[in-house]
């Protein structure tokens, strides 16, 4: 494979055919969803004593959060409000643990490691983080004088966090798409980090200019025994500071990278399954998509005024924590025009406003909506267009739709009206949940020209669909209504109804929100009732 677009095309589920999969579930060698490093000192992460104050507005804009000094206790809070468990799940004598972020099938390929300063009770070093125990196991110990190079090279106190996935644990039931999905729960889990953060006053900064090599060393991956088919695959490392503190740079000089080489890296990581399914294509897609370093680069996305805003009565926190997928929804369910705006509003990137100020790139994904049940809002096929291009799209679509803008100075606008609940159930794998919405979403992405000059931007594309996917989930939960990720769609169908006749664009992830109707055989746990 030279590039990516035989994965992409391959991994495209059709209605008489879906992508390659084991097609039943060997329970047997169901993957470990916890990652231990077995033999590394272990700190456990203290829990929140008090709730941040903020506000549902307070996820997004960072001025509004007061800066927090970084210690264990902070971090705690902020792996506890990203990354952590949230609550367990019980039905007819099975039981299993749910997560702040959300997960394809709920699998959970993304881990995640740190870079730390000393504290009180913990040494400088590299550390993975384990949201089983809410706690660090520590996988190297810096040298003297190694920490403070860093601090001086970006100027603020701070820390590193960083992803990673194991491909296996999603290949295990969704074959080879499952190298999709692995990167749009990256994507999630990325912005649930940059939300997290707002609340203690920080930013998340992707380091843009670092390769996967580099990553790899930084976490000392390249010096890890994994078990066959069970390594830890770098996505991206970020620096976390004070929110206020710009510029920052976007990568560590290769000085430093290579003094990471040098470190040993301790720990033995867990066996996840006894037997695996070598999806060799998914070893293929990552190769090809690998990032290699590039310039450092800065991005403005300007400071549009939010729209007039729906408020919720519900704490920032609050609404983190809640956050569940909806399993099935009520077709009465409504949602009301302002809300539809300001969930919208807020997947639009602003400088200073979560997610999107990680400062990824610039916006590649648009937003392809069915309007089922929008108070004051005609049902209909609308293009919310993220990209500040409408022409662009506007061409590579069906000439007849109208794209008649829905409110001033907003990117959002009518392509047809009508009933497309039958069509967003259809091109979602027959999926209820995207017709009996109030709306449901297809995040279409730019695509050749994007992957032409970069493949590694592949993983990009999916990790933006990601971060949208997060705030929607976010912003349902703060609308007293829910969402649902949806990782099965079929992409071709979603090209025909828009008229595309190429692959300028491509459908990557779909969405939906509405009033779900819960699911009342389920018992519940609260999320660190083992401990
Ligand atoms: C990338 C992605 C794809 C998903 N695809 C589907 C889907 O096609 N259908 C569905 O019902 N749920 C889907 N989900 C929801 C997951 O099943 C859900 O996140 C997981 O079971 C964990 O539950 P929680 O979100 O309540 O924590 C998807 C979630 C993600 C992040």
């Amino acid at each position: 494979m030279n590039t990516i677009m035989p994965y992409h095309e391959d991994t495209k589920h059709h209605l008489d055919r879906y992508a390659r999969s084991a097609g039943q579930m060997d329970w047997n060698n169901q993957p470990d969803p916890f990652r231990f490093y077995e033999g590394t000192p272990q700190i456990s992460l203290p829990f929140l004593r008090q709730e941040p104050k903020a506000a549902h507005q307070d996820l997004y804009l960072r001025e509004n959060n007061a800066f927090q000094p970084v210690s264990l206790e902070t971090i705690g809070g902020f792996l506890e409000l990203s990354l952590a468990l949230s609550a367990w799940k019980a039905v007819s004598g099975s039981q299993w643990s749910l997560r702040i972020n959300p997960s394809s099938g709920n699998l959970h390929p993304s881990e995640a490691h740190l870079i730390l300063p000393a504290f009180e009770t913990s040494g400088t070093g590299v550390y993975h983080y384990n949201p089983l125990l809410h706690a660090l196991e520590q996988r190297a110990e810096f040298p003297s004088g190694l920490w403070q190079k860093i601090q001086r090279h970006f100027n603020a106190d701070g820390f590193f966090i960083g992803l990673s996935s194991i491909f296996w644990r999603e290949s295990w039931k969704y074959g080879e798409r499952a190298f999709r999905y692995c990167n749009i729960d990256a994507g999630h889990a990325l912005a649930g980090l940059s939300m997290a953060a707002n609340l203690f006053g920080w930013r998340v900064i992707y380091l843009n200019a670092l390769s996967d090599k580099d990553v790899s060393t930084v976490f000392g991956f390249d010096r890890t025994s994994w078990h066959e088919m069970e390594a830890e695959q770098p996505e991206m490392l970020c620096f976390v500071c004070d929110a206020r503190h710009t510029p920052l740079p976007r990568s560590l000089p290769p000085d430093l990278v290579s003094r990471f080489s040098t470190l040993s890296f301790k720990g033995t990581p867990n066996r996840l399954s006894r037997e695996h399914v070598n999806w060799e294509i998914i070893s293929e897609a990552a190769a090809v998509s690998e990032k290699p370093k590039t310039d450092e680069k800065r991005y403005d996305y300007g400071n549009a005024p939010l729209l007039k805003q729906a408020d919720s009565s519900l704490s920032a926190s609050k609404i983190i924590r809640q956050r569940r997928s909806g399993m099935a929804y009520n077709p009465e369910g409504a949602i009301s025009k302002e809300q539809f705006l300001s969930i919208l509003d807020k997947t639009l990137p602003r400088n200073q406003f979560a997610p999107f100020d990680v400062e990824l790139g610039g916006p590649c994904v648009n937003l392809l909506l069915f309007v089922h049940n929008v108070n004051e809002v005609e049902p209909g096929m609308y293009f919310l267009v993220r990209d500040k291009n409408p022409n662009a799209i506007k061409d590579a679509c069906e000439p007849r739709f109208i794209w008649e803008p829905v409110e001033k100075n907003f990117p959002l606008y009518l392509l047809q009206v009508g009933d497309f609940r039958d069509i967003a159930t259809h091109v979602s794998c027959h999926q209820d949940i995207a017709g009996d919405s109030a709306f449901s979403v297809g995040m279409i992405g730019k695509f050749r020209d994007v992957l032409e000059k970069s493949a590694w931007k592949y993983r990009h594309l999916f990790w933006e669909s990601g971060m949208i996917g997060q705030v929607l989930y976010l912003e349902a939960e703060a609308h007293s209504v829910r969402g649902t990720g949806i990782g099965c769609y079929f992409d071709d169908e979603v090209h025909k109804l828009l008229g595309f006749n190429d692959n300028t664009y491509q459908s990557l992830y779909h969405f939906t929100i509405g009033q779900a109707i819960e699911d009342r055989r389920l018992f519940g746990y609260p999320p660190y009732h083992h401990l």
